[in-house]
């Protein structure tokens, strides 16, 4: 996708705001270099012409299961104003329509347990990146968008640029310390 500055720039202070002080900054960063990358797909959510809510899909390899179409879901942010009221369930169902579109074969994602365990995501043997140690991680999860394609998929996996980095991926990692 290409965006223009401004868009950009909009997207970017969402998630600052959406993240607050500690990691608004880091996540920030990180948006701006996806929103870089050609394949990034990025979605909004708007409350008559303001931005509420923005979620961005990168391309994620499975190192070995080249054949499997994955997307990661990073980040997703709604303005703390508007918490609570179905956007983030309704950004992440807007983003599962267009993926399924595109023909994907899952989403994978890293946060919070319960939230994602509620929209559709499952634990899942397929490494993160820089994981040592095959283990299921709670917080690692994967939605998959067509019936069995996932099913005994494992393996070590490979995130798009912006995001290969091991502090994105380091599961006790806090802003600040
Ligand atoms: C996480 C986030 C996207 C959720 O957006 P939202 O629009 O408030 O979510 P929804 O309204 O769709 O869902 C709300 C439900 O999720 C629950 N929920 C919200 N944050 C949660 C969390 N951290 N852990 C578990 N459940 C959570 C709420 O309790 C609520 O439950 P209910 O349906 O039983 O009332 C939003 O809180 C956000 O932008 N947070 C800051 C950025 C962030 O942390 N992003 C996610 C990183 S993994």
């Amino acid at each position: 996708m290409t965006f223009t500055i401004d868009k950009k720039q909009d997207i970017k202070q969402l998630h600052l705001n959406a993240f607050g002080d500690k990691e608004g900054p880091l996540i920030r960063d990180l948006v701006g270099d996806m929103l870089e990358e050609q394949e990034t797909i990025s979605i909004n959510i708007e409350k008559g012409d303001k931005l509420v809510g923005n979620v961005l899909f990168t391309p994620f390899n499975l190192t070995e299961h080249p054949d499997k179409k994955c997307y990661l879901l990073a980040p997703i942010g709604i303005l703390p104003e508007y918490h609570g009221q179905g956007l983030g369930k309704a950004l992440i169902e807007k983003g599962v329509r267009h993926l399924i579109a595109l023909n994907v074969d899952a989403i994978f994602v890293l946060g919070y347990p319960k939230y994602y365990g509620r929209r559709g995501f499952y634990p899942t043997y397929v490494a993160l990146p820089y994981q040592t140690e095959v283990m299921r991680i709670d917080a690692w999860k994967m939605r998959e968008l067509k019936p069995g394609s996932m099913a005994e998929v494992g393996g070590t996996s490979v995130a798009c640029d912006a995001i290969m980095k091991p502090l994105y991926w380091d599961i006790n990692y806090e802003p600040g310390n």
